[in-house]
């Protein structure tokens, strides 16, 4: 993991219906090191469901990739984490931190902050099971909450006692789901006492913060969410900041061009009516700040058609520019953000 993670790592995170393959793909071409595949349920998994399966396909150029699975019993996470293991993902990534009811409530996710016992058992097992087929990493909160003090310190010196490879840590607690600020405090102080990677994220929407984050903590890595469904172009902005580079926005026709790509991409995989309706939700972060977005993506979002859709693209990018004072990266606040409402 050491040459995967090496102090300036920057992952496209985990993400249900959006880290897909053509996600992952683009993602990389702006930059992504290592890309994680959304959650995909153990028991689906173990019953060789057709969705479960396209979820842990990796095709040979789809690397570094890591396969998340989730699931409340071990037994059950440690077989399907073999089925994930056969897929030869980069490393095998177990989810201890989704918050949704359904899935915490059940036990899986951030349902194992419950017993840490309980999670480090689990872990130990899914280690041995996959041993010299592919490293485990867990990615989990700091806790529970309201915890008056956080395990995830403890946890992580003996998650990684018991073989587990690298930690991303999410730096809220369970009960927050995505509201309140991420403290990334918590994964420095988890950070200073192990010594396998620590991957800080929460909250990590420009270079500059990506910057700050792995100065702050000491992580080996940020991982990236909510922010790359509107604006991808944060890995490389991140990147070149790690490298004390010059940091340079997205240009109004790359912004153009990449909804172009995402769009083909997405009907080529899911079909037409499919594909155009998945490249919708990303429209509004894409077209940012370009004179004349609201009414483009107003007429993309009436397009059924992929044809129809390329033609108002390549009639925009002729003359598409800045609106006067933008930035070209037009960061705002989480809570401003289109993605207020996801689940995970
Ligand atoms: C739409 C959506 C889906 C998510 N799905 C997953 C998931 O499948 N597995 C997971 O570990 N976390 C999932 N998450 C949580 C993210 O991986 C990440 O931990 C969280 O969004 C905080 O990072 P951010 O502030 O960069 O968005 C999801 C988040 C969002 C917004």
């Amino acid at each position: 993991m050491r040459s995967l993670y090496d102090g300036r790592a920057v992952v496209l995170a985990p993400m249900e219906d959006v880290t897909d393959a053509v996600f992952r793909t683009l993602s990389r071409t702006v930059g992504a090191d290592i890309c994680v595949t959304e959650f995909v349920n153990v028991e689906g998994l173990l019953r060789g469901c057709r969705h479960a399966k396209r979820k842990i396909r990796i095709e040979a150029t789809d690397t570094p990739t890591a396969i998340q699975i989730y699931g409340s019993d071990p037994a059950r996470l440690a077989e399907a984490a073999e089925i994930a293991a056969d897929a030869q993902p980069s490393f095998v990534d177990v989810n201890c931190g989704c918050w949704v009811p359904k899935i915490a409530g059940r036990g899986a996710g951030a349902g194992w902050l419950r017993d840490p016992e309980a999670m480090v058992a689990m872990a130990k097992l899914v280690v041995e099971r996959v041993a010299g087929r592919a490293p485990v990493t867990v990615k989990t909160r700091i806790g529970l909450g309201p915890e008056s003090h956080m395990p995830i310190v403890d946890l992580a010196r003996r998650l990684e006692d018991v073989g587990v490879e690298a930690l991303t840590l999410h730096c809220r607690t369970a009960k927050q789901g995505h509201s309140g600020g991420a403290e990334w405090s918590w994964a420095q102080k988890a950070r200073a006492v192990v010594t396998m990677p620590v991957i800080v994220n929460g909250d990590v929407r420009s270079a500059d913060d990506a910057e700050r984050a792995i100065r702050e903590t000491g992580c080996e890595g940020v991982m990236i969410g909510r922010r790359a469904i509107e604006h991808p172009w944060v890995f490389r902005e991140a990147r070149a900041r790690l490298a004390g580079e010059p940091v340079v926005p997205p240009t109004p026709a790359e912004r153009i061009e990449l909804c172009r790509v995402h769009l083909v991409a997405n009907v080529a995989e899911r079909g037409e009516k499919h594909g155009v309706q998945v490249t919708r939700r990303h429209l509004a972060g894409y077209l940012r700040g370009l004179a004349g977005a609201a009414a483009l993506r107003q007429t993309l979002l009436n397009t059924p058609d992929i044809e129809g859709c390329l033609a108002l693209l390549d009639s925009a990018v002729g003359e598409v520019r800045y609106v006067e004072g933008f930035d070209g990266f037009g960061v705002r606040s989480p809570v401003e953000s289109d993605c207020r409402t996801a689940a995970a």
